[in-house]
């Protein structure tokens, strides 16, 4: 397998730096990261926008992830030179699962919770350590291609220098598959991503007004490597 070269990781960061700054998220910047993922989320991703959930159900909810990763995985932003955030993305270790504890779940988040869970993760073999790449959103009109493809440097750099050695995600957004074979191009490694399987699966949930429905979705699991130099 050719390696992600390191030093173009950081050597795209740099060239984007007098444009987009990625890099951990700061305690100051959770509620304004957190209603990003969210409102994106219920404008563009598509189990939430079947669901038609609101972005006032969802910001409870993800802030909740968002702290858990920032304990035991890890949240980068991209701000503009403003320092807005434009983009941010949510990466937990499956050694240390999210769990929404006390928090009162609607029937929509248990139907995508299962939706989820149908779907396997990716098997870690023995010296093998994968990070999962749980939420990414980047804000309508901010150049999505560009600040998600930076987001994904700035996210396998600091993975890798944890010690992982891989990132997957389950995509429900195809739009994302369409920018991480772009990126292929850019960055010398043909196994940079690969989706790994594609599963069509029943969303089930119950409307608001009692009325029970289900839809086809296909969600895809794609892996990158983070072995870089
Ligand atoms: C995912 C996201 C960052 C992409 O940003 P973006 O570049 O502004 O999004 P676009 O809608 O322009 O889509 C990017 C590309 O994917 C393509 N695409 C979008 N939906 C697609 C679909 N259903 N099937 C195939 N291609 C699709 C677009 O045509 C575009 O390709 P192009 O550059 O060749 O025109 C943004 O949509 C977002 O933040 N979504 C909300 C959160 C979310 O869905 N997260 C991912 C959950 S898996």
């Amino acid at each position: 397998m050719r390696k992600i070269s390191s030093y173009v990781c950081e050597g795209l960061l740099t060239l984007a730096r007098p444009f987009y700054r990625v890099g951990l998220i700061s305690a100051r910047d959770i509620d304004r990261a957190t209603t990003l993922l969210a409102t994106e989320f219920c404008d563009r991703e598509p189990l939430s926008k079947i669901l038609k959930i609101s972005p006032e159900e969802l910001t409870p909810f993800f802030r909740l992830q968002v702290e858990h990763a920032i304990k035991t995985g890890l949240v980068v932003t991209a701000k503009n030179l403003r320092g807005g955030i434009i983009g941010a993305a949510v990466i937990e270790d499956p050694r240390s699962p999210f769990s929404p504890g006390e928090f009162a779940i609607s029937s929509k988040f248990e139907a995508i919770g299962a939706l989820l869970e149908k779907i396997p993760d990716p098997e870690a073999s023995a010296g093998q350590r994968y990070g999962y790449a749980s939420l990414a959103a980047v804000r309508r009109g901010s150049n999505g291609k560009i600040i998600l493809s930076l987001m994904v440097l700035g996210v396998a750099l600091e993975l890798q220098k944890r010690g992982f050695t891989h990132a997957y995600a389950k995509v429900t957004n195809r739009g994302i598959l369409s920018i991480m074979r772009k990126m292929e191009k850019f960055i010398p490694a043909r196994d940079f991503f690969k989706a790994v399987s594609s599963h069509h699966h029943n969303l089930v949930w119950t409307q608001d007004d009692g009325t029970p429905h289900e839809k086809i979705i296909r969600v895809d699991v794609v892996s990158w490597p983070l072995s870089l130099d």
